[in-house]
């Protein structure tokens, strides 16, 4: 499953920006947001994509500060190589390829670590193992930041696009391999206290914007 998910994002990493940006990036932005990195922190993205969030973050930490990367594919962490040297920020930007989880970083490594559209691509039997791990590597008190599609709220039905993207995913995985996740249950249940929570739509489906400690 990996080596699919993998090569299907390399295939892509080039048009990304074009399929996805114009519709996900307010809510990225609204993640970075709500994240709010300091001067000095240290801070790690799984799944960068095409490296848009990692070159806010690093101006946004500076260089006494820390960014770290992580995605399972070559061809994004091209895209995102490219990216950050056009920014001049390459040196300040520790970018790995792999798959997670695990994390291939130490204990209380980080001060916050951040996710946009990237968790809901998990299984979900696998998402509690992402969570963990975010809470292994975060320090004391540090924050999880995450921006995905949600599922609707108690009482609330779902448009017809989202129900068409769900029965998308349940049938062809491999065409639409994202679908709709109950974000701020799955975080608390992973022991994470909600600081900020948000939500706004896109294209009629839900999107959750949530930071937790
Ligand atoms: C939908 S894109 C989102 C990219 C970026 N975060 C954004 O908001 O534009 C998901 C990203 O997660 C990466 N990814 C998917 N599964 C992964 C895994 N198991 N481990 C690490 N990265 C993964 C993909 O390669 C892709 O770059």
């Amino acid at each position: 499953m990996a080596n699919v998910t993998q090569q299907f994002y390399d295939r892509i990493s080039h048009v990304y920006d074009l399929i996805a940006d114009g519709g996900e990036h307010l809510a990225r932005e609204k993640g970075l947001q709500a994240l709010n990195a300091q001067r000095g922190e240290s801070v790690l993205e799984i799944g960068y994509g095409t490296g848009h969030s990692l070159v806010q973050l690093a101006n946004a930490v500076g260089v006494q500060g820390h960014v770290a990367g992580i995605d399972i594919s070559p061809g994004m962490r091209d895209v995102t190589h490219k990216r950050l040297a056009d920014a001049g920020l390459q040196d300040q930007v520790e970018l790995r390829v792999g798959a997670v989880p695990p994390l291939p970083f130490a204990d209380e490594s980080f001060d916050a670590v951040t996710m946009s559209f990237t968790l809901e691509l998990f299984p979900m039997e696998t998402i509690p193992k992402v969570l963990l791990e975010c809470r292994r590597v975060l320090k004391s008190g540090g924050r999880l930041g995450i921006v995905s599609m949600a599922t609707v709220a108690d009482g609330d039905t779902e448009s017809p696009l989202e129900r068409t993207y769900i029965w998308m995913h349940s049938h062809f995985p491999h065409i639409v391999d994202c679908r709709p996740i109950p974000l701020e249950k799955l975080m608390r249940q992973a022991g994470f206290q909600l600081s900020s929570l948000e939500r706004i739509d896109l294209f009629t489906m839900p999107v959750a914007i949530v930071v937790g400690t």
